[in-house]
């Protein structure tokens, strides 16, 4: 019988301090458990072929708690320590430091994706474009159950908008399946946009 459980032990690498560097060989096919910019800094330059970043989206929530209109139940939102930041300037350093990192470690033709609601998206956008990286689409996941709209003061948020980029302009020859988008999307090549079901599993 497969031990399911040492099998996915055998794949997760936990960061230590003590842990100077990664060779490549070390962390192939493993998830690396740790703070993300500490654990960039510790790979090789131009190693990885794809980055799928989902950063905290910075909520910027209200203190109290939110209860829904009229029926008044509790919103379960994200309020956890690592959404929270002083400042957007205090955000824009920390996605900033880790998409550095991220540049460095990305090979020559390495495309990367970065997730995230309007709270964020458009400053990350801003900063990617300031550190070189150059934009291939902006794509939309288009969600079929999105958060319901209590209040009916503003359209429902039923959208995540995710950055397709590459390194820089000068990059060549990243990986793009046509036929594959051809088959899911609008037109001859596919659009930027995907419908999907939002799932949200919270752990303790
Ligand atoms: C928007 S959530 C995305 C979670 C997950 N990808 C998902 O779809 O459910 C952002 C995630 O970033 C993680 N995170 C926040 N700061 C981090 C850091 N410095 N290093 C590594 N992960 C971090 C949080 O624990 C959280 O799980």
């Amino acid at each position: 019988m497969i031990d399911l459980f040492s099998s996915v032990n055998n794949m997760v690498v936990v960061d230590k301090e003590k842990i100077e560097k990664y060779e490549v060989n070390e962390i192939i096919n493993k998830v690396i458990l740790g703070d993300a910019l500490r654990v960039l800094k510790k790979l090789p330059s131009s190693v990885v072929d794809m980055v799928f970043m989902v950063p905290p989206y910075f909520l910027q929530l209200p203190s109290k708690k939110l209860r829904r209109w009229k029926v008044k139940t509790e919103v379960d939102a994200v309020n956890d320590d690592w959404d929270k930041f002083g400042s957007f300037e205090e955000y824009d350093n920390f996605i900033k430091n880790i998409l550095t990192e991220i540049k460095r470690v990305m090979k020559p033709n390495a495309t990367i994706w970065v997730i995230a609601t309007y709270h964020s998206i458009f400053r990350i956008g801003k900063i990617m474009q300031d550190l070189g990286f150059w934009i291939l689409n902006d794509v939309h996941w288009v969600k079929t159950n999105p958060m319901l709209n209590w209040l009916g003061v503003r359209f429902t948020n039923a959208t995540e908008t995710l950055i397709w980029a590459v390194k820089d302009k000068k990059a060549k020859k990243y990986t793009f399946n046509k036929e594959w988008a051809k088959k899911f999307g609008i037109g001859k090549v596919g659009a930027n946009f995907g419908f999907c079901q939002y799932a949200m599993v919270k752990s303790d």
